[in-house]
């Protein structure tokens, strides 16, 4: 191997390790750390990313990079690890120190008088905050540079090589075709029972069930582990990656779907290929792919038919109480579909709206064709033309979100990106492996997870979203194969033409 690539390459796999604790101490920080040991957490997680940035923007690897981009000699895996690494560096020595410091100190501001505003349902109280927080990502898009619009230096943190146009007119189309579906489920008369998701069940026994289910999707548990937090996320990477989910008592979906969506995270993470450890090429595409590995999981294998067809007898086995309760109309409570003012809340079928109604704020700032003040105006009367519920007050509506607090702009429409790769890509699986939901109802995931390690996981950062799709599917972005499920699934479910 080239001397300059070996180099670079031990700075490489450094950070990539430094990263891996980073997730470790976060991990930590969300489950089981003592109370009194979270103030020298901040501290510590500090030091870490000092560390980390200093190692990002030193000149050693800015030496190395310039070099190495102009070798012919390397092979088709170096290179990708040498152009994902210099987006990284050019990130990182883009923004200049104080412009990060005045960020974090504004975030923790914000974040307060964030909760405090939220709580006494007053965004006037927010506002200054707001507009100085979202002034300083504007800055930073200046710094980073774009193309064509300031927004795209954004999202390019958590959607790698997407435009904001290209999200634009995606998600027009997607909320004009989507709009009349949900209007007509909700005013349909069909009414859903959700009893039988409802009773008593106690945390121990359902997380015996939920270890059951993650570990037969093929969610490794010798490389893996599942906790409790309040707000359940997946971190890690290859051989230890940690999901997390939360209980509820008088439920069962919050568990089991949170579960499944958080494997699906998990084993998109365990899937990266081994002689790539800690390089690019054994890292996520973007968020939003990662989020189609979750919702994939979740909403289509999770909340389908033959899934419960398997799933059903161990239930019951677990809960009694579930004895008399038909597959079928188990199936039909975990798909109800309601209209709610509340992002996590929302079911499949109306989330996205939630989701690209937040892009539609943040992309109308950032082209300057709104001001903060007009935040909530803007919100209510779009969200009353979307879902038809006229907000009650701002804790309901644009203030009950952390995102825009802690400065994260552009990570919304990676949640609608996600449901939309998720539908892309398993119509083109339920076509190369026929009988795949046969196999689901006889208890059989491995076809699936299969194909998507070949096609997505083992690939790490090799193409960017879109290019995967293209080369996965066939095709560019296409909201339709979304749609169709929809239409298929709830038309069923609610006894409807769609
Ligand atoms: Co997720």
């Amino acid at each position: 191997m080239n001397k300059d690539y070996s180099d670079f390459l031990g700075m490489v796999k450094e950070l990539g390790a430094l990263d891996q604790i980073g997730g470790l101490l976060t991990w930590d920080e969300e489950t089981y750390i003592p109370p009194g040991a979270v103030p020298d957490r901040a501290i510590q997680k500090s030091a870490l990313t000092g560390i980390v940035h200093e190692r990002l923007t030193s000149r050693k690897l800015g030496r190395l990079l310039s070099a190495l981009k102009k070798n012919p000699h390397l092979n088709g895996d170096q290179k990708v690890v040498v152009r994902e690494m210099a987006r990284k560096y050019k990130r990182a020595t883009a923004i200049p120190k104080e412009l990060l410091q005045e960020i974090s100190k504004t975030e923790s501001l914000a974040m307060q008088a964030w909760v405090k505003a939220r709580k006494a349902k007053d965004f006037k109280s927010f506002e200054p905050l707001l507009k100085k927080m979202l002034g300083l990502k504007a800055k930073v898009a200046e710094c980073v540079g774009y193309e064509d619009r300031p927004y795209d230096a954004l999202l390019d943190e958590y959607e790698p090589y997407m435009k904001t146009a290209e999200v634009e007119v995606l998600f027009s189309r997607f909320r004009d075709k989507l709009v009349p579906v949900v209007s007509k489920i909700l005013e349909c008369e069909t009414k859903v029972d959700e009893s039988p998701v409802k009773g008593d069940f106690p945390e121990e026994k359902q997380r015996q069930f939920l270890l059951e289910i993650v570990k037969q999707i093929g969610y490794s548990l010798e490389r893996g582990r599942m906790d409790v937090a309040p707000h359940p996320f997946t971190v890690g990477s290859m051989r230890d990656v940690r999901i997390t989910v939360r209980y509820d008592a008088r439920d069962l979906r919050p568990a089991i779907f949170g579960a499944i969506h958080e494997a699906g995270h998990g084993m998109y993470d365990q899937g990266y290929l081994e002689k790539y450890y800690h390089t690019p090429l054994a890292e996520a595409i973007s968020l939003g792919i990662h989020e189609s590995q979750s919702r994939m999981w979740e909403n289509i294998v999770g909340r389908g038919l033959p899934f419960w067809m398997h799933f059903m007898p161990k239930l019951q086995a677990m809960f009694p109480s579930m004895n008399n309760v038909a597959v079928g109309d188990l199936h039909r409570a975990v798909n109800t579909v309601k209209k709610s003012f509340i992002r996590v809340e929302a079911d499949e079928v109306t989330y996205n709206l939630h989701v690209m109604l937040r892009f539609e704020v943040e992309n109308a700032i950032f082209s300057g064709r709104l001001r903060t003040p007009e935040i909530p105006q803007f919100w209510n009367e779009r969200f009353e033309n979307y879902l038809g519920l006229k907000v009650p007050d701002d804790a309901q509506g644009c203030l009950q979100d952390i995102h825009w607090s802690i400065g994260a702009v552009g990570y919304f429409p990676t949640y609608s990106l996600g449901t939309i790769y998720a539908t892309q890509l398993y119509d083109k699986a339920k076509k190369d492996l026929p009988g795949l939901e046969d196999q689901f109802a006889a208890g059989n995931f491995g076809g699936l997870l299969g194909w998507l390690r070949t096609n997505v996981h083992n690939q790490g950062k090799r193409y960017g979203a879109s290019d995967l799709i293209k080369r996965v599917t066939g095709e560019g972005l296409n909201e339709d194969h979304f749609l169709r499920y929809l239409k298929q699934k709830y038309g069923a479910i609610y006894g409807i033409s769609l």
